[in-house]
């Protein structure tokens, strides 16, 4: 097989830069020191006295070591000229813009700190956010961190059960919302949605409401705050930033399984920090005279790390911006690039496939010539998509950085750095200090191009601790398959260079427009309509969204398929789990094919839609 390679342009070469060889090799040596290396770059209240200590690729990093993120992410620039710089530039989706220096936004942040604290908030407590891509929502994060506290960041997509379910789980005091947002043109009211989720979520206290797009909320005395009217009180003593264990909970992070329930994934302030911090350096190279942009929102894992930690740690200043890839037109993010001047772009091989379909006309109105790395996210993407985003919108010019990772390891594990070679659809190399590898069911290591399943080899600070309250279901997932290993769930395969092609998922997840979905949520929020019996859900491959939901269901005594109810279906979902979980298609079927012992057969229903092998079928159900 040849695949095409891309030789990065002469203008990245970096004298001032170890190559990846060479930061390879010491990871190799001497993986102690050379974490230990990167940490130390970083701020300490007080030094760790040990790396690492665990077992396989599991274990506790910088163990007596006192840091918080907020200190390395604010406290430290602002003592520096770079409390002048420009940390957010944020435009709305209307078009307003705001923008946040360093200094100010370590300011905001330390205000809303103290106003949490003085709401009675402390050390490890659980605070839920769920916003709008505005400033407020980076500061609500940064603000929970400083304290100590743990943010749940839900993504302002979601519905209200599964905000409520989350905040239930999280058993959260607190609530910071909006009134609403904008998104695609439409307003999402999220403090109506917010409203009717904290109904039964016994353990939250207080709601704080930002207000921005200025509709009318019902406030409850005495349970819901104006986020403005609490910062404009006078406050006598500013709170410090609160001195952390490295292994105490920085966040958690409720993203999807194979179970019905969402699984709170945590991390913690220390490990988290060196990870998010190293690899927005290795991976974007950013410099103080970039200008960065990542279309991800802050409630998703590449939100955490690249929009808000990585860039901040590293001093970069990065654009926010509200709203949706083509409102009002298809060139929004291309008018925003020329707009701000961005030289580092990160995205999703969905909206690139999107976005493309538009043509290059969108992109060449604009004045991109100041971008210089570009990146993807999220799924594998096809080369026809690579390639038109390197030649429309990178002119040819821009590398682009294929990120392989996940919510679990908090930070990217496989990755071409600028200078690498690319190929397109393939996400390169293991970072430094990281492994890899593509093992068969027995977990004997695959041939060249041979599929297998992807696990990682190495330590590496910021892998996810545990699941909130389930450590059990920690191990299962993730160790269990490849004693000693973590299996990620996804299907991979090695080339002959060494080069990593990742193919997808190989459990009961789905990836739809990059968003992970887990079956069972699908399917626990179809059964939730009264005139569903049983309902299966699959994957199926799409052009644009990588993956679309075709759902089986299986109605009650009294119920006849219909138009008008799959259309009613479709809404109950979406109202339910959240607009990205609407099934595609339903297929009304008189019953779903079972085991014996009643468990739905996805695969044979996947496999027939897909026309491949039915494989065994042995146990079906007469
Ligand atoms: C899953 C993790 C990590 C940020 C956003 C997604 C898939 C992620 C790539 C890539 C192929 C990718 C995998 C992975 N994935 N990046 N560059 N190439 N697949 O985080 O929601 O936790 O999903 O996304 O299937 O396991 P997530």
């Amino acid at each position: 097989m040849t695949t095409e390679v891309y030789l990065p342009p002469d203008t990245l070469s970096r004298p001032d830069r170890p190559a990846y060889e060479e930061l390879s090799k010491k990871a190799e040596e001497d993986p102690i020191d050379f974490w230990a290396g990167i940490a130390r770059e970083l701020e300490w209240f007080q030094d760790f006295q040990a790396v690492f200590e665990g077992n396989g690729v599991t274990g506790k990093w910088f163990l007596g070591g006192k840091c918080n993120i907020v200190a390395n992410t604010l406290d430290r620039h602002a003592k520096t000229w770079r409390k002048n710089k420009l940390a957010i530039i944020w435009e709305g989706e209307n078009g307003e813009t705001r923008t946040l220096s360093y200094h100010a936004l370590n300011r905001e942040v330390t205000r809303l700190a103290t106003v949490l604290k003085s709401m009675g908030i402390n050390k490890g407590d659980r605070v839920t956010i769920y916003m709008p891509r505005i400033p407020e929502q980076v500061i609500a994060m940064l603000a929970t961190a400083k304290i100590g506290a743990v943010h749940s960041v839900v993504y302002g997509g979601f519905s209200t059960d599964a905000l409520r379910e989350r905040m239930m789980s999280a058993e959260s005091r607190l609530l910071i919302t909006a009134d609403g947002g904008y998104m695609n043109g439409k307003v999402v009211p999220l403090k109506e949605i917010a409203t009717e989720a904290i109904k039964r979520v016994p353990s939250l206290e207080s709601v704080i409401v930002v207000k921005h797009i200025g509709q009318e909320v019902s406030m409850e005395p005495g349970r819901d705050y104006f986020y403005h009217d609490l910062m404009s009180l006078k406050l006598a003593n500013l709170v410090q930033t609160e001195p952390m264990d490295a292994e105490d909970p920085l966040f958690i992070l409720y993203t999807s399984g194979t179970t019905g329930k969402p699984k709170g994934v945590v991390h913690v302030h220390g490990g988290y920090m060196v990870g998010a911090y190293c690899s927005t350096k290795w991976v974007f190279d950013i410099r103080d005279e970039d200008r960065y942009f990542c279309t991800a929102d802050p409630g998703w894992i590449t939100g955490h790390t690249y929009v808000t930690y990585g860039p901040l740690i590293n001093g970069a200043t990065l654009l926010l911006y509200e709203g949706g890839p083509s409102t009002p037109y298809p060139d929004r993010w291309w008018h925003l690039i020329s707009k701000y001047g961005i030289s580092i772009f990160y995205t999703t091989p969905t909206a690139i496939r999107g976005l493309m379909r538009y043509g290059d006309a969108w992109p060449k109105r604009h004045d991109l010539k100041q971008l210089r790395l570009l990146g993807s996210v999220g799924e594998p993407i096809n080369p026809a998509a690579w390639k038109w985003f390197h030649r429309a919108v990178g002119d040819g010019q821009c590398p682009i950085m294929d990120t392989y990772w996940q919510t679990e390891t908090g930070m990217i594990c496989i990755s071409p750095l600028p200078e690498t070679p690319l190929k397109p659809g393939s996400c390169a190399k293991p970072l430094p200090g990281m492994g890899a590898e593509i093992l068969t069911e027995s977990g004997e290591p695959c041939g060249p191009n041979e599929e297998g399943y992807l696990v990682l080899t190495r330590p590496f600070p910021s892998l996810a601790r545990t699941l909130y309250k389930d450590p059990e279901e920690f191990q299962r997932i993730y160790f269990s398959k490849f004693p000693g290993k973590y299996f990620t769930g996804d299907t991979a395969r090695l080339d002959e260079d060494g080069y990593f092609w990742v193919i997808g998922r190989s459990d009961e997840i789905i990836k739809v427009s990059g968003y992970r979905l887990g079956t069972a949520e699908v399917e626990s929020g179809l059964v939730s309509h009264p005139a569903v019996a049983e309902a299966a859900v699959i994957g199926v491959p799409h052009d644009i969204k990588g993956n679309v939901i075709k759902a089986f269901v299986a109605l009650k005594p009294g119920f006849s398929p219909s138009i008008a109810l799959e259309e009613e279906l479709k809404a109950h979902v979406g109202h339910e789990v959240g607009p990205i979980a609407k099934p595609e298609s339903i297929l009304f079927m008189d019953n779903l094919p079972k085991t014996r012992s009643g468990k739905i057969l996805r695969r044979l229903l996947r496999a027939k839609e897909l026309g491949l092998d039915t494989g065994d079928v042995s146990t079906l159900e007469e």
